[in-house]
């Protein structure tokens, strides 16, 4: 497995797979058994896998979260050597942002609403530099969780607007035995939290509607930021002492 650990050495090694398909998975790092559906869907349909690791500071709302974000770097190359990926990507934030966030990607619709309301500016971050990393990937189809609904969306919707050749994959959420579906946050909830925190799932999938969703959830102890329903997904964001957690199911008929 090859280490790129700049923009050259990318380009040298998407040179040298000429005309083979790519698959490509962005990540935080952090890894856990999510990306690696990601990542076992990319390596099954395509030649090679690329999967950068990047903790990408302009779609932190908070930059102490940022800062304090896990990056188990050793651990997260024995996943994707494991997994089969072919070459990681480890950009530096100075060559990633030449222009230093001058220059963004902004939709004014969708990335306004749930947590574009809760997370102002998040999307900006997030649709900047994975145009950045498409545009270097060069990628014939690039993964993404469904866990985070929205981005999936907002990012499909881009490369649409933007007629970039990349097709953007949904991958369903990856969820423990117990329903709560997998992230890098999961490991800064304490015992007692992480025993409530597949409540969330639960209620988002069995409550009548939003407004209910929402009250079960605030009596069980969850500090709920919102519940809410489009195009046919219920989806919702709390924080349970202080961890934010994000889900997402099929609406109910
Ligand atoms: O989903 C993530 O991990 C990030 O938002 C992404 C897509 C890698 C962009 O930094």
């Amino acid at each position: 497995m090859k280490q790129l650990a700049n923009i050259n050495s990318l380009k040298d090694w998407r040179r040298s797979i000429g005309t083979g398909s790519v698959g490509f998975v962005p990540t935080m790092g952090a890894l856990h058994a999510g990306h690696g559906k990601l990542i076992e869907q990319s390596c099954a349909e395509n030649e090679k896998t690329l999967v950068s690791i990047f903790v990408n500071p302009t779609q932190f709302n908070d930059q102490n979260d940022c800062a304090t974000y896990p990056q188990p770097l050793k651990e997260d190359l024995e996943l994707c050597e494991k997994a089969g990926v072919d070459a990681v990507f480890l950009p530096q934030r100075r060559e990633l942002y030449p222009d230093n966030y001058t220059y963004r990607v902004i939709e004014n619709e969708e990335s306004t609403v749930l947590e574009g309301e809760s997370r102002p500016e998040h999307f900006d971050g997030v649709l900047t530099v994975v145009m950045k990393l498409l545009i270097l990937a060069n990628a014939n189809k690039a993964y993404f969780g469904e866990k985070d609904w929205q981005q999936l969306k907002l990012v499909r919707g881009m490369a649409g607007a933007y007629f970039l050749d990349t097709e953007v994959v949904g991958v369903p959420t990856v969820r423990e035995e117990d329903g709560l579906a997998l992230s890098s946050r999961n490991v800064r909830l304490s015992a007692s939290a992480r025993m409530l925190a597949p409540e969330f799932h639960r209620v988002l999938s069995t409550a009548m509607d939003c407004a209910m969703a929402r009250l079960e959830l605030e009596s069980l102890g969850f500090d709920v930021e919102y519940v809410d329903e489009r195009d046919g997904r219920r989806l919702g964001a709390v924080q349970l002492e202080g961890v934010r957690l994000i889900d997402n199911v099929q609406a109910m008929e």
